[in-house]
């Protein structure tokens, strides 16, 4: 029987990038954003292309009635979901003081309650199956000392890290992944130019997703796709904070 994920957000960037190669694999898919036109036109190419199965499941997970409609999906037993990607996400334009409160709680919905509650449902059926995973897409940001949005990736970090040891032995895989910066639609929703960061530091969400893949297929709780990375994640372990802070303005506006 084939499989089926939920992916949050996949109709951009990195989200868009996971259905595609999770549909690549044979994965039917249940697609969740804001966009229900833009959702259709993803989900019937993927349709087109990959001959899987695609629902639509039109969400804001802002608002937390959207968000039970979502978490209801996932723990509908008879129809089970095999792969969870919480990928939804979105920086904030300005620095914390110049953002409303109400701004900065919306943002915290969605990169951790919204992680927290579809995690939790799925969850409840996954460990009643004694099978699944689950990948919360975080940031190498949650390394770093940078804002809210670091904070808020630390949280996910944290949360999966201990949530992989938890639930492994009842059938449940669980992993971070902690992209750099990646080239999709995030960084122009935040009217933040490429040229804020140097080019190297770049990188393509095609090739940071097979090897978010790969590093879910060999049991990793947490994925930090290419060198560079790699050597920050590993830096910011050794450096202290007060240095780290200076960092904190590249690839901001
Ligand atoms: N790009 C980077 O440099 C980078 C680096 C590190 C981590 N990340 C993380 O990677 C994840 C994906 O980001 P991306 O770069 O692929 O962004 P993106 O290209 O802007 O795509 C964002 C996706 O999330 C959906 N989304 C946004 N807000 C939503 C909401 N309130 N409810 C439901 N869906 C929502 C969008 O669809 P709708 O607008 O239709 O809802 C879209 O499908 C995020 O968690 C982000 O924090 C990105």
């Amino acid at each position: 029987m084939s499989k089926t994920a939920l992916v949050t957000g996949p109709t951009a960037g990195i989200g868009h990038c996971f259905a595609e190669q999770l549909a690549a694999r044979g994965y039917d898919l249940v697609l969740v954003a804001r966009d229900e036109e833009r959702l259709e036109k993803t989900a019937a190419a993927l349709r087109a292309d990959h001959g899987v199965e695609v629902e639509v499941l039109p969400a804001d997970l802002t608002d937390r009635e959207s968000l039970a409609r979502v978490e209801a999906r996932l723990l509908d037993s008879s129809r089970p979901i095999d792969l969870l990607v919480n990928n939804a996400g979105f920086g904030l334009k300005g620095r914390f003081l110049d953002n409303s409160a109400d701004a900065e709680t919306a943002m915290l919905e969605v990169l951790v309650v919204a992680v927290m509650r579809l995690t939790h449902a799925a969850l409840r059926t996954m460990t009643e199956r004694g099978e699944g995973g689950v990948i919360n897409v975080s940031s190498v940001a949650a390394f770093l000392p940078r804002g809210t949005y670091s904070a808020a990736k630390a949280w996910v970090n944290s949360f999966s890290e201990w949530a992989a040891n938890e639930y492994r032995p009842r059938g449940v895989r669980i992993m971070a992944l902690c992209p750099g910066f990646t080239k999709t639609e995030f960084h122009e929703r935040m009217d933040v130019s490429r040229g804020s960061a140097p080019g190297f530091m770049w990188l393509e969400a095609e090739r940071l997703v097979s090897d978010a893949l790969s590093d879910f297929d060999k049991g990793k709780v947490v994925s930090v796709p290419s060198p560079q990375y790699k050597a920050i994640a590993t830096a910011s372990r050794l450096v202290p904070n007060s240095l780290l802070q200076r960092f904190q303005s590249v690839g901001r506006k």
